[in-house]
């Protein structure tokens, strides 16, 4: 049987197929589901630094859920209401019901790093690693690229300090220059960046002239992406890499991780097939490996990356100079 085995963020993971953060992974249960699916690691259900900042917060003090319009929402819900020791606990029960995954505690922020400390017992209840969700909006005029982007190093080198717990950092897709974030980044302390989150969508509803949720999930079209990034910045980037959004089936996992993934995050998969998407994937995987008569799929990572090509220009073609210019 051909391997599946990885390392990811120092941990050896039984294969890359990891349960991206999402009601999936919010209780120990769900965590079970995983494990017993055969996920090669779990992360768990985001908690928000607004949650944290609250419990740190003079009594009484407001809480600016507004700059982070989900937090409101994530803070109201019940479970979570008895504050961030509840999510200690989860951890805590997570790593009881995970068997062989590791367990990637998970929180959301946007830039600020006051909750770091709060770092140092995330690592004392039991979990194997961090994941930063960086998310938010930048609606401010004022606030440039540059700003931004020191921002989400600040937290990146504030959490480092904090803790010596594995560091990965998810990120959106919409920074300038992916490269000199990702090195410095990685400069900074995180052990692996994840590529990308799928942020909410925003839609219109013609017939009440209202909002609505644009689609909730991917669909196995939306991998595109981040196959082009983790190809380009694979050994370039100074950590490791893992996919994240549209992974729905195994050739897609496998082209991932030909370009250099070192894991591969599900979520819509599951919640639109059901736990067996892991095994699914996992056996297609194995199948495809078998199939060529390729013993170990780490030994096949990045392969297909920009800096093994002989052609690294195509991995940086933007536009369709053919349907263009009709040369090809
Ligand atoms: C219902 C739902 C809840 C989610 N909650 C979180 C979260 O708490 N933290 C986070 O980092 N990402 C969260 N995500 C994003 C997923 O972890 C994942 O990055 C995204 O769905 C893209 O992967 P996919 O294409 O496999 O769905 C959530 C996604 C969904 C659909």
């Amino acid at each position: 049987m051909a391997d599946l085995s990885v390392r990811y963020l120092g941990l050896g993971l039984r294969n890359p197929l990891v349960v991206a953060a999402s009601g999936l992974t919010a209780t120990s249960a769900g965590v079970r589901k995983a494990a017993e699916a055969g996920a090669g690691a779990v992360v768990l259900k985001s908690l928000f630094e607004e949650q944290l900042e609250a419990e740190l917060a003079p009594a009484g003090a407001a809480i600016d859920a507004g700059a982070h319009p989900e937090a409101a929402d994530f803070l109201s819900r019940a479970g979570w209401t008895e504050g961030s020791a509840d999510y200690l606990k989860l951890i805590r029960e997570a790593k009881a019901a995970a068997g062989p995954a590791p367990i990637i505690a998970s929180v959301n922020c946007r830039g600020e790093a006051a909750w770091v400390e709060y770092a140092g017992r995330i690592a004392e209840s039991g979990a194997d690693a961090l994941e930063l969700n960086i998310a938010f909006m930048p609606f401010s005029a004022s606030e440039g690229g540059a700003e931004i982007e020191e921002r989400v190093l600040r937290v990146v080198s504030g959490v480092r300090a904090a803790t010596g717990l594995p560091l990965a950092v998810k990120l959106g897709p919409g920074y300038t220059s992916l490269p000199h974030l990702a090195a410095s980044l990685a400069a900074a302390g995180a052990g692996a960046l994840v590529l990308f989150n799928r942020f909410f969508r925003l839609d219109i509803d013609l017939e009440t002239l209202s909002l609505k949720p644009g689609p909730l999930r991917s669909s196995g079209e939306d991998y595109h992406e981040s196959l082009r990034w983790i190809s380009v910045l694979y050994e370039r980037a100074g950590c490791e890499l893992a996919a994240g959004t549209g992974v729905h089936d195994a050739e897609a996992a496998l082209k991932l991780v030909l370009a250099g993934a070192s894991a591969v995050q599900l979520c819509s998969a599951i919640y639109q097939r059901g736990w067996g998407a892991i095994a699914e994937i996992r056996q297609g995987m194995e199948s495809w490996l078998e199939r060529r008569g390729e013993p170990s799929l780490s030994a096949l990572r990045g392969r297909l990356s920009q800096t093994r090509s002989e052609d690294p220009e195509r991995y940086l073609r933007l536009q369709y100079i053919q349907a263009l210019t009709g040369l090809s």
